[in-house]
C-alpha cells in the first residue's frame, strides 16, 4: 500500500524535534482526523538553514513531514513557499488515495512557519 520512500521516511524520519532558537514556527491541524504538525525554522539571509518537525499523526503524516523538511533545507523563503503538498507526496512516489489528506499538513505547516518568520521580521 505504501511506497518504499514512504516506509523509509516513516520508519526513519529525518529532522525530528525542535529548534530551540527557531525564528519561525508554524502549526497546522488536519480537520479530517485531528492530527497536528508543528514545524520549526532557522532562517538566515533569506535561506532556510534548518528545519525540524513534530507530528502527532499517522505514518503518512510523519513521512510527509520528514520529506518536507528535506525539501525545504537550503531553499530561499520564496522557493519554500512554492513547495506544494502535491510536490511532497510526489517526492515520496505517491500516497494511497485515502491518505492524500495527510499530506496536507506538511507544506501547510512549512508555509505557516515562513509566514510567522516574516511577521516577526516586519
Ligand atoms: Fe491524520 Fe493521516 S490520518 S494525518
Amino acid at each position: 500500500m505504501y511506497t518504499e520512500k514512504v516506509m523509509d521516511h516513516f520508519t526513519n524520519p529525518r529532522n525530528v524535534g525542535e529548534i530551540e532558537d527557531a525564528n519561525g514556527v508554524g502549526e497546522v491541524g488536519n480537520a479530517s482526523c485531528g492530527d497536528i504538525m508543528k514545524i520549526f525554522l532557522k532562517v538566515e539571509d533569506n535561506i532556510i538553514k534548518d528545519v525540524k518537525f513534530k507530528t502527532f499523526g499517522c505514518g503518512a503524516a510523519i513521512a510527509t513531514s520528514s520529506m518536507v523538511t528535506e525539501m525545504a533545507i537550503g531553499k530561499t523563503l520564496e522557493e519554500a513557499m512554492e513547495l506544494t503538498n502535491a510536490a511532497v507526496a510526489e517526492a515520496l512516489d505517491g500516497l494511497p488515495p485515502a491518505k492524500m489528506h495527510c499530506s496536507n499538513l506538511a507544506a501547510d505547516a512549512l508555509h505557516e512557519a515562513i509566514k510567522n518568520y516574516m511577521e516577526k521580521g516586519a
